[in-house]
């Protein structure tokens, strides 16, 4: 038969596959426009004029060897220009050679583990998290361990973090703007945490490599900026994709970068390109490498999702429910109603509205709502609310 363990994963992971066929079964019933779905985290928009112009003249350029393998870390020259970006925003100086191209944040992250990673070493996250994170780890041999969440910011909680540190934590991951709850994470709190982890390291005699997952750092609302965590933590390892900053998730593309204090950096860096290659990617896309390259300064309508955050924010406020106002990404993170957040997750489906239990993120008696969806379909979604808070009025 299949493997045992996969198998085991697709049953725990059922309530996705069961989200989405509501989905679909309602939208036969009732007709898609009637169906509030909130469920997923595709972006919303087309990429911008910036990346259809370059797109275009690389392909009618006519220059030769354009479908090519390269090297496993990407083109130089695009690698370089990344840097170069980085070390403006961060003031830490960073090479071209720092910087390996990806298929996304997701090959990034299991680029990272694995070339990190002895078998059972630990990484620590945060909750609540992306729940890939649990699989990236495990295809890795490292086991994950997760620091219950601070539900009064979702801030890092870093008096549960001491506790949680061992001989064993090789990493921590960070992923602020955060999915699932918007939040980005304080400069204060970061740099209380670097001076946590100095400690512990010291205590241990150990390396602990902070994993940034950033793949939504240019989406940030209220002139609020995203803390250059190479200027923070010693140990940074950044992992970054265009997939919602330039709306590209389907051409898979990102990239890793590695601070240069990192003590033996450049066999890390040999490190990641072997593994890029060995775990199948070989190479991030080589054409939308170049148009990434193109395209570092411009974005998608940052203004269009934070409409639709203070829309919903307001209204679902104005309903009694309790939120954390999110600064970045394109999520809300509302308290449920009632303490088990899936019957309630359940209950909503009655007024066709799908949201997707805390609980997938570690996070129990919450619930998220992505609002990467037409303006209509959040303005008609609000008698559903209206009429599902009743339920418990
Ligand atoms: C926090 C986080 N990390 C990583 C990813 C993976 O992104 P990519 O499309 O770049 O692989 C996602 C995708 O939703 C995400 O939300």
């Amino acid at each position: 038969m299949f493997s045992e363990k996969i198998v085991q994963n697709l049953e725990k992971s059922s309530w996705i596959r069961a989200m989405f066929e509501e989905g679909n079964r309602l939208a036969k019933i009732y007709g898609a426009d009637k169906v509030y779905d909130f469920s997923l985290g595709n972006p919303f928009g087309e990429p911008p004029i910036e990346v259809q112009q370059s797109l275009k003249r690389h392909i009618l350029s006519g220059e030769l060897g354009l479908h090519k393998y390269m090297s496993n870390s990407g083109y130089p020259e695009v690698c370089e220009k990344i840097a170069k970006g980085l070390e403006e925003e961060s003031g830490v100086s960073l090479k071209g050679e720092n910087v390996i191209m990806t298929v996304g944040a997701a090959g990034g992250l299991n680029v990272v583990f694995k070339s990190l990673l002895n078998e059972g070493e630990e990484v620590i996250v945060f909750a609540p998290y992306f729940v890939e994170y649990g699989s990236y780890v495990d295809n890795c041999g490292g086991r994950l361990v997760v620091v219950p969440a601070d539900t009064s910011t979702f801030q890092p909680n870093l008096e549960e973090l001491k506790r949680f540190i061992t001989p064993r934590t090789k990493a921590v991951i960070i992923n602020s703007p955060n999915n699932p709850t918007g939040v980005v994470y304080s400069e204060e709190g970061l740099k209380s945490m670097a001076a946590i982890l100095e400690a512990k390291e010291m205590e241990y005699g150990s390396t602990i490599y902070v994993l940034s997952d950033e793949p939504y750092s240019r989406i940030i609302y209220d002139g609020v900026k995203l803390p250059p965590v190479l200027g923070i933590f010693k140990n940074a390892i950044i992992v970054n994709s265009f997939s919602k900053s330039l709306g590209l998730a389907g051409e898979r593309i990102g990239y890793i970068a590695a601070s240069s204090n990192i003590e033996d950096v450049s066999i890390l860096m040999k490190a990641l390109a072997y593994c890029n290659r060995t775990l199948g990617f070989v190479n991030a896309p080589g054409l939308f490498q170049r148009v990434v390259a193109d395209s570092l300064d411009a974005s998608i309508d940052v203004e269009d999702y934070k409409v639709k955050r203070d829309f919903l924010y307001d209204n679902l406020t104005r309903l009694g429910f309790e939120i954390i106002k999110p600064q970045g990404a394109f999520y809300l993170f509302p308290k449920s109603l009632i303490p088990n957040e899936v019957e309630f997750a359940r209950t909503a489906t009655k007024y066709n509205l799908l949201l997707v239990p805390g609980s997938g993120f570690g996070c129990p008696g919450f619930f998220r709502m992505s609002y990467c969806v037409k303006f209509d379909m959040i303005k008609n979604s609000i008698p559903a609310f209206e009429k599902l808070v009743k339920e418990y009025r």
